[in-house]
């Protein structure tokens, strides 16, 4: 059987379908060339399709393009607060009808291991190797039409051997050395110098590649057509050919490999205000005069969210950074804004973060049916009114400790005009410990609008598989 590229054979494919499309496939048994056409144009569209067409019908309305490390996340900040405040505003008015991008030069091994380490959301798309490596959704399915792209005038064997005629050269770890990037670092001082003469050899050797310099120590190489501006230009061009272009876009970045994320046009641009030296030196030399690149005063995500502010691509209040929920009236509500407003109102009763008072809690009580049941992974059954008791004496037992609670991939779908199903990871780091729970939930909507509020009528929790809380007796929502 032919294979489809790399997500593999015609039954992998098939299974990912959707239940009606599944059907045009049955009793598809010759191997013809129509068919298979069929099954690969099938395939592309599972690729932009899983996660723009079941939750994004028509144009993304933000697309965030970002770089991780001192970017999206603050090394420097061990409570995450940026971050955590950049979470809390995706989730409630981003993540229904926009696209989060992650753009990293890290490898998918150090990729999934910040991951582990830090409070970061699921992206829709995540590039990866500076650019050289495109997966889509959860299960980050490769793009393979890319990695096709790359191998023109790219011979990985003539990189490394030109490469090691140079001392000041040294090799990063194993895990960052990919298909199309060879990496190294090089001191500051040398950098200039070895780029340019390494620029004339390879060019001699016939290939065409780019080198870059980041973070005032890593030196990657990379195919000429490749980097994180070329990937970004290259997902711009399938969303404009599916007739789906994002309305607004904005890129984020803080170090060299980011420059070219600036440069694409139509993309509005934020340097964080910790931007590396050799990125503040690329823009005073290529970009001064463009009003659409932003030096944010702001670091890391904090500075993501000025610039959504600055360039006015849509709301830019995070939940986080509403003190009192009963006091302040949010417009344009969602039921994704009231999820995240729910756990965030959670997080802050057991860090004592909020005032002990009935009024929280009764308002809370307002916002769940009295007979609304939840279920616990375990199987066990509460009523959500009975919960709300329990909390109530946890108030602050969290107090001085580590303890964080933030919701990912929150997906609502209506069924029915005032019903929708929520679904939603739900994050709780207690300590050194970090589970997960995916929830199901049940919420209407109060009045004849979102103004007047939302109630839960039913919560169905289950593990993450390798998140289990160990000892869940203190386990609530
Ligand atoms: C990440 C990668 C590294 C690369 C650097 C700059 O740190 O792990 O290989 O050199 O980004 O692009
Ligand atoms: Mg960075």
């Amino acid at each position: 059987m032919k294979s489809i590229g790399l997500l593999g054979t015609k039954p992998a494919i098939i299974q990912l379908l959707k239940e009606e499309e599944r059907e045009s496939f049955e009793g598809f048994e010759e191997e013809s060339e129509r068919n298979f056409q069929k099954l690969r144009f099938a395939r592309l569209r599972i690729l932009i399709g899983t996660i723009v067409m079941d939750r994004i019908t028509k144009a993304a309305r933000l697309m965030i393009v970002s770089d991780l490390d001192h970017t999206m996340v603050d090394h420097h900040d061990p409570e995450n607060m940026s971050l955590l405040r950049f979470n809390a505003l995706w989730e409630s008015n981003y993540r229904h009808d926009s696209l989060l991008v992650f753009s990293t030069g890290r490898s998918p091994i150090l990729y999934k291991q910040l991951r582990k380490e830090k409070p970061m959301l699921t992206p829709d798309i995540t590039i990866m190797s500076v650019g050289t490596e495109i997966t889509y959704g959860n299960l980050m399915l490769p793009d393979d039409g890319w990695v096709e792209i790359l191998n023109q005038k790219w011979d990985r064997n003539v990189v490394t051997e030109e490469t090691s005629k140079f001392p000041e050269l040294t090799l990063q770890a194993e895990t960052e050395q990919r298909p199309h990037k060879v990496s190294f670092y090089v001191d500051k001082t040398k950098a200039q110098v070895v780029m340019k003469e390494l620029s004339d050899r390879l060019k001699k050797r016939g290939l065409d590649v780019k080198i870059i310099y980041s973070g005032g120590m890593d030196l990657d190489i990379l195919p000429q057509g490749a980097g994180k501006g070329q990937a970004l230009a290259y997902l711009l061009k399938k969303f404009k050919n599916e007739g789906i272009p994002p309305v607004n876009t904005l890129a984020c970045g803080d170090s060299g490999n980011d420059a070219e994320l600036f440069s694409i046009p139509d993309v509005y641009g934020v340097m964080v205000s910790n931007a590396q030296e050799e990125l503040l030196q690329w823009h005073a030399e290529n970009a001064k005069d463009n009003p659409n690149v932003i030096h944010a005063k702001e670091r890391c995500a904090a500075g993501i969210i000025e610039a959504i502010g600055h360039f006015k691509l849509g709301s830019n209040s995070s939940p986080r950074d509403i003190a009192d929920f009963v006091e302040c009236k949010v417009d344009h509500v969602n039921p994704g804004y009231e999820v995240v407003k729910f756990y965030l109102f959670y997080e802050r009763w057991r860090r004592g973060d909020t005032d002990n008072c009935e009024t929280y809690i009764s308002s809370l009580k307002a916002s769940c049916d009295p007979s609304a049941i939840i279920v616990f992974p375990s199987g066990a059954e509460k009523t959500l009114h009975e919960c709300i008791h329990t909390m109530k004496v946890q108030y602050g037992d969290q107090k001085g400790k580590q303890f964080r609670v933030w919701v990912d991939r929150v997906l609502s779908t209506p069924i029915g005009s005032s019903t929708w199903l929520v679904k939603f990871d739900k994050w709780e780091l207690a300590g050194d410990e970090r589970c997960c729970c995916v929830i199901t939930a049940k919420i209407d909507a109060k009045g004849s609008g979102a103004s007047d509020g939302y109630t839960w009528t039913n919560v169905q929790q289950k593990w993450l598989e390798g998140y289990e809380k160990k000892d869940d007796s203190t386990w609530l929502f």
